[in-house]
């Protein structure tokens, strides 16, 4: 029997073909490459499509953060206090602009960065909040905003994973895109996110005008007239080609979420009625109920996960670990100081999770394979 791919990205592609190969010859008919109508007319799109006043474009999410950061003044001395438990960019952002990342352990539930603990991190040195709303959930947004608040912190979101993902405020009842609820948020369009591009690319979304022209300067060398510098700056631009891929995509997101939701729940039944719950051997992604999660990964947690996880290799079920070494313990961030129990939440995490196929064009049938392998692992003992 044929396996089950983590991710099937021809899938997507198929019904779309003729839509992107236009939009794809109109840029290169037009020879305009880098920025330029195409890139801002997406940029309106993603604005009016999230709530905010501003995006803008550039060449990755990792250089959103990093942009973020640095149109924040953020530097030399200073410190983001951000989880553990999450992509390598959400940390290294802060040593791209020469300051310096600090971790507070994460929800064992949602894997997001804990409040209270997030609260008991800020140090003298901390100049912003950077949460994640990781695997496509949004973090506990009341409470940090209301920390950045109070601390005077601002709050950058790293809505990598997350563009279409919403939170329902409880402080004002109002229900927000992420990544439209802190000063500045950040969106990649890396290939395997619910809104993929046909290669890198990134996007910092803000309601701030200022901060916004900022970061629209800061993507072109640090000026907007051309040859004319008011600060240094990085060449990280959208392409025009992906902008356009990207534009055919965007008005099929939500469906494409909603399905990844409705396979989620399809596994929770199914697991449950398999179960394998009990007794904890496995143990199912855990929804904050005011998050609209659009579940760009679908993570168990799971007793022998590297086992388990030869066995998914071994029957061509596609799965994944995310992640396994929390940030604190990477061998390029010893200089921190941070050791082995710092943050045992994270840690255990990475011990546990495993990502599984949740794709929006999954079949039924090929869910009942995946739950199938998972049985057969846990009856082989
Ligand atoms: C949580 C998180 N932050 C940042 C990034 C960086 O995005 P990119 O790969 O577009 O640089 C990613 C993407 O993998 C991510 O998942």
């Amino acid at each position: 029997m044929a396996g089950v791919p983590l991710l099937d990205l021809k899938a997507q592609y198929a019904p779309l073909r003729e839509a992107i190969a236009e939009a794809v010859e109109r840029v290169i008919e037009a020879q305009r490459f880098i920025l330029g109508p195409e890139v801002e007319t997406f940029e309106h799109d993603v604005a009016r499509y999230a709530g905010v006043r501003h995006a803008v474009g550039c060449a990755s999410g990792t250089d959103a953060l990093i942009l973020a950061l640095a149109a924040l003044d953020i530097g030399p001395g200073d410190e983001v206090l951000t989880t553990p438990f999450s992509f390598f960019s959400t940390a290294s952002c802060a040593y791209k602009v020469g300051a310096r990342p600090r971790f507070a352990d994460i929800d064992a539930g949602t894997f997001n960065v804990d409040p209270e603990r997030l609260e008991a991190a800020v140090g003298p040195r901390t100049r912003a909040l950077l949460p994640v709303h990781l695997f496509g959930q949004s973090a506990a947004m009341d409470a940090v905003l209301e920390i950045g608040e109070r601390r005077r912190l601002p709050v950058i979101e790293d809505a990598a994973q997350a563009l279409g993902a919403t939170y329902g405020s409880e402080r004002s009842g109002a229900t927000r895109h992420c990544g439209a609820m802190g000063r500045i948020g950040c969106f990649s369009f890396f290939p395997s996110k619910n809104l993929g591009g046909f290669g890198d690319g990134g996007m910092m979304v803000t309601s701030d005008d200022a901060l916004a022209e900022r970061l629209r300067e800061l993507r072109v060398h640090g000026g907007r007239q051309m040859y004319h510098h008011r600060e240094v700056g990085w060449n990280s631009r959208l392409d025009a080609l992906q902008a356009a891929v990207l534009r055919i995509k965007l008005p099929h997101l939500d469906a494409w979420s909603a399905r990844r939701a409705e396979n989620a729940l399809r596994y929770d039944r199914l697991l449950g009625e398999s179960g394998l719950l009990e007794g904890g051997r496995v143990r199912l992604p855990v929804r904050d109920a005011r998050c609209g999660h659009i579940f760009n990964q679908y993570t168990l947690r799971v007793e022998r996960r590297d086992e388990l996880k030869r066995h998914l290799d071994q029957a061509a079920i596609g799965n994944s670990v995310y992640y396994p070494v929390a940030l604190h313990l990477q061998e390029c961030f010893r200089e921190l100081g941070y050791r082995q129990g710092d943050f045992p939440v994270a840690e255990r995490a990475c011990r546990e999770v495993i990502a599984l196929p949740v794709y929006a064009e999954l079949e039924p049938a090929q869910q009942d394979q995946v739950v199938a392998a998972l049985v057969e692992f846990h009856r082989k003992g």
